[in-house]
């Protein structure tokens, strides 16, 4: 998984895709590149790791030219160095490339018994040779991609580069994501929309199967067979200030206190006040279709795969559907039972994560409908599915995820509440009081972002050095738990456990000591008693106890060595509270330790490899 951008115009190029590299980063960060055309030949500019280390480089040798193609790796096939980075050369051509070639191995055979040099690990130095052998044989730049994409097995967005056809790159796209820019003077693509917001809003998304021809004036978009392709650029109205940081210290905090906005946006044109209502004409179901849903399977990864299990207690509880949550890799290639009348619901926040999209595709040959709850507009995901119920959270940087989060389980509580008042098992004034609580939440979300921020960043300087962290809950506070803990292991490295509080006698009470910090979920819902009694076992033990409690639970207090207090709403409102001083508690933890918030190690943003 990595990031690929490309430039055509009057403008000094490489400042503009070292920009777009840079809002690029979350796709992987092992390391850099750029290839220009500069006085009749490319010449390419690689470093390892972060951005920063290749525009140090291109301080050193500045790269003159106004038509290039640039690169930010998350490593696959071979490791993170300066002869894995991209851009990849052979002869006259060079590549950059995100995805993964399944027939590598193959390949490298072929072209070493041709007689090629392969200087690096990578699958897309072969693709680079693949090209030049076409080249060689007397074709042009986009008939000779064409050709060698024949030879090609897997993922891939590419751009090439000639150094015989100066004014332009081709591009091409199997599985990876790729949009082509549309300036005033000039034409760019990247993997993804940030990267050209800067630029121009005017976007046209390529398909899978399809390749253009880049130029100044515009692209030319094909087929790989070489059908000329008609598409309207679209419009996009992100503003390229929300994709920055707009002041905070990081893009996940910012995130964090977005979230109420996305929330809104999310919310917007959706809530039926007036009938107690959601109107779900995006859902892409019939009334019909609602009534006769058997079964709802939840497909995720991460983040998503929470979201997913909160998910099934709102299908469970308000639409009285059976429902099942796979986390996708687990789902994939174990030839589930999956049937006609169940509907998949695939949630990601990419719309690109490889797992998700290939667990889907196999429900769906198996004739299940797939619905999916993405916020990457025109992602994969979404153009494999019969619909696209969209979470409108805009650009989400931080690699932990956290508005895309909440914004999941505000689609995933309106698909219950639509599919309950089809299906007659929730009745209109418990739907209007939902209705009404999410048409409440986003001020609500902004008093308990506001209202804990201090006191969650204390509790954070206070047990920064714990080395384990417990998070406990019960029913829908269980995946809220789950999400506490994946959100401190992913920025700050610490060891952390979500664990469903009545499970916590039969193992992790073993780890519990003095020194160790346990969070308890514990709003006023139907399992408070019991997850109040959890909360004492955990004091029984010495633990440190943290209780993120409804305002006024007094006996919350009385055990709580601190206390987190959230308003009252209703049971399935309460995760969208809870959740948010864990993402700050996560935050402050990481950043008082000072690791790498937004790129943290190991980890990726978009995860496109199985
Ligand atoms: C990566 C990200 C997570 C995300 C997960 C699933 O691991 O770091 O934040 O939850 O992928 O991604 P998706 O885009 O499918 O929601």
């Amino acid at each position: 998984m990595c990031g690929i951008v490309g430039y055509v115009g009057q403008e000094l190029c490489a400042p503009i895709l070292v920009d777009g590299l840079r809002r690029l980063e979350y796709r992987g960060y092992d390391s850099a590149g750029l290839a220009v055309h500069s006085s009749g030949k490319i010449e390419v500019r690689r470093a390892v790791g972060k951005l920063r280390n290749l525009e140090k480089a291109l301080d050193e040798r500045p790269l003159p030219g106004n038509v290039g193609i640039g690169h930010t790796r998350w490593a696959t096939h071979g490791r993170p160095s300066e002869t894995n980075a991209h851009p990849h050369v052979a002869g006259p051509i060079a590549v950059v490339h995100n995805g993964i070639i399944e027939n590598h191995l193959e390949l490298r055979r072929r072209l070493k018994e041709a007689g090629c040099t392969i200087v690096s690990d990578t699958d897309t130095e072969l693709v680079a040779h693949l090209v030049h052998a076409e080249v060689e044989r007397g074709k042009d730049l986009e008939s000779a991609v064409r050709a060698a994409l024949r030879e090609l097995e897997g993922a891939y967005a590419i751009a090439v580069l000639s150094s015989k056809e100066p004014d332009r790159i081709v591009i091409a796209k199997q599985s990876s994501p790729l949009v082509i820019g549309l300036g005033e003077d000039a034409t760019h693509c990247a993997s993804d929309i940030p990267a050209l917001l800067p630029y121009t809003r005017s976007m046209l998304f390529l398909e899978d199967g399809e390749m253009a021809v880049i130029e100044q004036g515009g692209a030319v978009v094909t087929t790989l067979d070489g059908k000329a392709v008609e598409r309207e650029p679209r419009h996009i109205d992100w503003s390229p200030v929300m994709a920055e940081k707009a002041g905070y210290k990081h893009f996940m905090l910012k995130e964090i206190f977005e979230q109420p906005r996305a929330i809104e946006d999310t919310l917007r044109g959706r809530l039926d006040r007036a009938n107690a209502d959601i109107h779900g004409h995006e859902v892409g179901l019939s009334e019909e279709d609602a009534k006769g849903i058997e079964r709802v399977l939840l497909l995720a990864c991460g983040t998503s795969h929470h979201a997913a299990l909160a998910g099934r207690y709102y299908l469970e509880a308000l639409a009285k559907v059976p429902t099942s949550v796979e986390i996708a890799s687990e789902f994939r290639g174990r030839d589930a039972v999956v049937r006609p009348g169940d509907l998949v619901v695939a949630v990601s926040q990419s719309g690109e994560t490889l797992d998700t999209l290939v667990a889907a595709k196999e429900a769906k040959a198996k004739g299940a409908k797939v619905l999916s709850i993405v916020n990457v507009i025109d992602s994969a995901i979404p153009r494999m599915s019969d619909a696209t119920f969209y979470t409108h959270a805009g650009p989400e940087i931080g690699v932990a995820s956290t508005k895309c989060f909440s914004t999941q389980l505000a689609n995933l509580l309106m698909l219950a509440i639509w599919l309950g008042r089809r299906r007659g098992t929730l009745d209109a004034a418990r739907a209007g009081e939902l209705v009404e609580g999410l048409a409440h939440l986003p001020h609500q979300m902004k008093d308990v972002l506001s209202g804990t921020r201090q006191l969650v960043a204390n509790l954070a300087r206070r047990y920064v050095e714990a080395r384990d962290v417990l998070f406990l809950g019960r029913g829908l506070s269980f995946p809220i738990a789950l999400e506490g803990a994946l959100k401190l292991k992913e920025i700050s490295y610490v060891h952390a456990e979500g664990y469903a509080a009545g499970e916590m006698k039969h193992g992790p009470i073993a780890l519990i000591d003095n020194k160790v910090p346990v969070i308890v979920l514990l709003p006023k819902d139907s399992h408070h008693e019991r997850s109040l009694s959890n909360l004492q076992e955990a004091k029984a033990r010495e633990a440190i106890v943290i209780g993120i409690a409804t305002e006024g639970d007094e006996a919350a207090r009385e055990v709580s060595d601190d206390l987190v207090e959230i308003p009252a709403v209703a049971e399935e409102l309460a995760p969208f509270l809870t959740v948010l001083p864990l993402q700050l508690y996560s935050y402050y933890v990481a950043d008082f330790k000072g690791t790498d918030v937004d790129q943290p190690r190991n980890l990726a943003k978009t995860v496109t490899v199985e």
